[in-house]
């Protein structure tokens, strides 16, 4: 059986006042969960929140990260600087860097390898716009930038990985795919594991869905088959409202 992992993404959100104020909020609200709780915060809240979050069951992420590990590279922050003051995980290839920040395949994959180097768990975003879904190109799409993301990765570093699907025209908009939709989508990039890394690796990864889920939503997608709970994004920043996501099987 697979966990069930519950992200919160705040993109560019709350100050560290906010952030500590948040999680203390939190804390109590998803003390008894069974599921795996990860918030992504802004750079500027990770400390913070790092602290405010030890010795609870909330895990904190990055929301980016640069591949290399050190140098000339002003503005950017590398993997082994995030893992030095304990972060776990990183988000990879979200959409919104795909397509504001050039983020593109081959730096996905670049820096989904330097994040497993660097022992972070990255969270791995793929995704179609609607132009695409309306083309019919889908599967074609979510499953080709799955298998480049985690080109030339072993069987073992693909099973610490989450791929979080996130139908683009979903995000931010309050379209949720149906939750079928979701399922199938998920289940085609599960075949496409499975097709290159064996039953095995496909049967163990967390698969994600994410794209306006809420907590009116979130129970009816986390329950299907294939879905391994939710990356997070507006819903996540009240923290009454994300814990109810965290805790929609209780
Ligand atoms: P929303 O939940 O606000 O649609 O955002 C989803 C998302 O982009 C999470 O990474």
């Amino acid at each position: 059986m697979r966990r069930k992992v519950i992200a919160g993404n705040w993109k560019m959100n709350k100050l560290p006042n906010e952030a500590i104020q948040f999680i203390e909020e939190l804390t109590p609200l998803v003390k008894d969960t069974e599921n795996e709780v990860i918030l992504c915060v802004p750079y500027t809240d990770l400390f913070y929140s790092l602290l405010t979050a030890q010795s609870t069951n909330i895990k904190i992420g990055a929301q980016n990260m640069h591949f290399e590990e050190k140098g000339a590279y002003t503005g950017e922050v590398s993997p082994n600087m995030l893992k030095s003051i304990g972060v776990q995980y990183v988000i990879i290839g979200h959409s919104e860097r795909r397509q504001y920040f050039n983020e593109t395949d081959e730096s996905v994959n670049k820096k989904v390898k330097a994040a497993l180097t660097n022992g972070l768990k990255p969270i791995v975003c793929v995704g179609e716009t609607l132009e695409e879904r309306e083309a019919g190109k889908t599967e074609e799409i979510i499953t080709t930038q799955t298998a480049l993301a985690l080109e030339g990765l072993t069987n073992e570093q693909v099973k610490d990985i989450i791929i979080a699907y996130e139908p683009i025209w979903a995000i931010g908009t309050g379209k949720t795919a149906t939750s079928e939709d979701a399922n199938c989508s998920i289940k085609a990039i599960r075949n496409k594991i499975c097709q290159i890394y064996g039953q095995n690796v496909s049967e163990s990864i967390i698969i994600q869905y994410g794209g306006s889920v809420k907590s009116t939503n979130c129970q009816e997608l986390f329950t299907m088959s294939d879905i391994d709970g939710g990356l997070v994004g507006g819903a996540s920043l009240d923290a009454e409202e994300f814990s109810k996501i965290v805790n929609y099987n209780k």
